[in-house]
């Protein structure tokens, strides 16, 4: 039966990986499918940067944030195996001198066991996939050793017939660190805890999308981040400073100086122009640009004196980005900012967007439920359930004019 469930979940796996035309998306839901199958913790797939030889995360399940770790040629498992080509089943990490595991610390996160393969062929080894700590602490047994050589086996060969390369680049500069969030309501008598333990960083000038079914807590998370909401427990750091549990008066100042924030629904003033509308937020932050250059930054020149009623959906959205941007933040916060609006319009919107981040460098955290918009993205977070799902690195991120619904 065990073994039957195995098979199926293998040519399930191999379809994927052979017939998607995405294969960044056939590695990532593959791997989703074995760390279920394996009933483990969490799945890594590493890609090496041909140039540096370091290894980035392109894809990880679980409840870590590894987005920035990419691994030295010389250091840990990850590169060991990629280095050697060897393929390693550990069960007992600690006393292994070939892994350090000291970034995982600042988790409180311990590996027990692990099986890490080389995704290669013939030429060379292009990266590789790694699982780690099988539920109840049980040790991976040979099949699943069997079944990761075997998945990786057929991802390494269309990786190459592909040809998907990173790039390591940078070392991204921390923002925001998330570190076991857990929320809770009251609910009855009791409480319901809707964030489990969300582990999470925000870098400078990336574009962050989360997605996940409704309900799961994605604006829960993203209104604790951006000081609308208190946190139960656990640690929010603004540029390594903590405001886990924030005076008034610096919670105000954070709103104010740091967030923009763009709804579902505009929330603008209708007796007050787009212009208006735009200044009034101008006027209460420290080192606002002008309203009118916010205005032409999301294409409304014309329409700056206009009031709400006289705009379409996808214009209100805009002169609501262009409140949130007025006051510089240094990150912006949407929640699905085009669930209201059509096609057309929401690419009009998303693009405002895609301006924002790749030319101006402000970060951006969107929530959506759109998984087309996701690849916009530099990093696509899955939350699932109050936990992070999955972490996904767009090599590639699109641009919304070539986005299609
Ligand atoms: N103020 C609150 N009091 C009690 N429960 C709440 C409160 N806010 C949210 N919840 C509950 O927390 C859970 C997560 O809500 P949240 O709004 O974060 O979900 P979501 O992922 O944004 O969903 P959607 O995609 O539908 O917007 C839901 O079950 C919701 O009912
Ligand atoms: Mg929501």
């Amino acid at each position: 039966m065990k073994n039957n469930r195995r098979t199926a979940i293998l040519i399930d796996l191999f379809q994927m990986i052979l017939g998607e035309d995405n294969l960044e998306q056939a590695l990532a839901g593959s791997l989703e499918l074995l760390v279920q199958v394996l009933e483990c913790d969490t799945g890594v797939i590493w890609l090496r940067d041909r140039e540096s030889g370091r290894l980035v995360p392109m894809f990880e399940t679980g409840p870590l944030d590894l987005s920035n770790l990419s691994v030295e040629p010389s250091t840990d498992i990850e590169s060991y195996v990629c280095k050697t080509g060897e393929q390693l089943m550990l069960s007992e990490l600690k006393t292994d001198g070939r892994f350090t595991g000291s970034i995982l610390e600042d988790y409180g996160y311990t590996i027990e066991n692990m099986i890490c393969v080389p995704l290669g062929n013939l030429k060379e080894v292009v990266g590789c996939l790694q699982v780690v700590n099988k539920k109840n602490s049980a040790p991976f047994t040979e099949e699943d050793f069997m079944l990761c050589t075997r998945v990786a086996a057929v991802s390494a060969l269309t990786i190459d017939e592909k040809g998907l390369s990173v790039n390591a680049g940078e070392r991204k500069e921390i923002l925001i660190s998330v570190r076991n969030i857990i929320k809770e309501f009251p609910s009855g008598e009791g409480v319901s805890r809707v964030l489990k333990g969300i582990n999470l960083d925000i870098y400078k000038g990336e574009f962050l999308v989360i997605l996940g079914e409704s309900g799961c807590g994605k604006s829960t998370l993203v209104n604790i981040i951006a000081g609308m909401d208190s946190l139960t427990d656990g640690t929010l750091l603004i540029e390594g400073e903590d405001y886990s549990h924030p005076t008034d008066k610096k919670l105000t100042d954070y709103r104010r100086e740091y967030i923009g924030f763009v709804f579902q629904s505009y929330n603008l003033m209708p007796n007050l122009t787009a212009l208006q509308n735009v200044q009034f937020i101008a006027d209460i932050a420290p080192e606002p640009m002008a309203a009118k250059e916010a205005i032409e930054k999301v294409g409304l020149a014309e329409r700056a004196n206009n009031y709400p009623s006289a705009l379409s959906g996808g214009q209100q959205q805009r002169v609501s980005i262009a409140r949130a941007i007025v006051k510089q933040p240094k990150i912006v916060f949407a929640d699905e900012p085009t669930a209201a609006l059509d096609y057309q319009t929401s690419i009009e919107v998303l693009k405002v967007f895609e301006d924002i981040v790749r030319t101006h460098g402000t970060t951006v955290v969107m929530i959506t439920h759109n998984p087309e918009i996701a690849k916009m993205a530099d990093r696509v977070i899955k939350l699932k359930n109050g936990l992070v799902g999955s972490i996904k690195l767009n090599i590639q991120p699109a641009h919304a004019a070539d986005l299609v619904w």
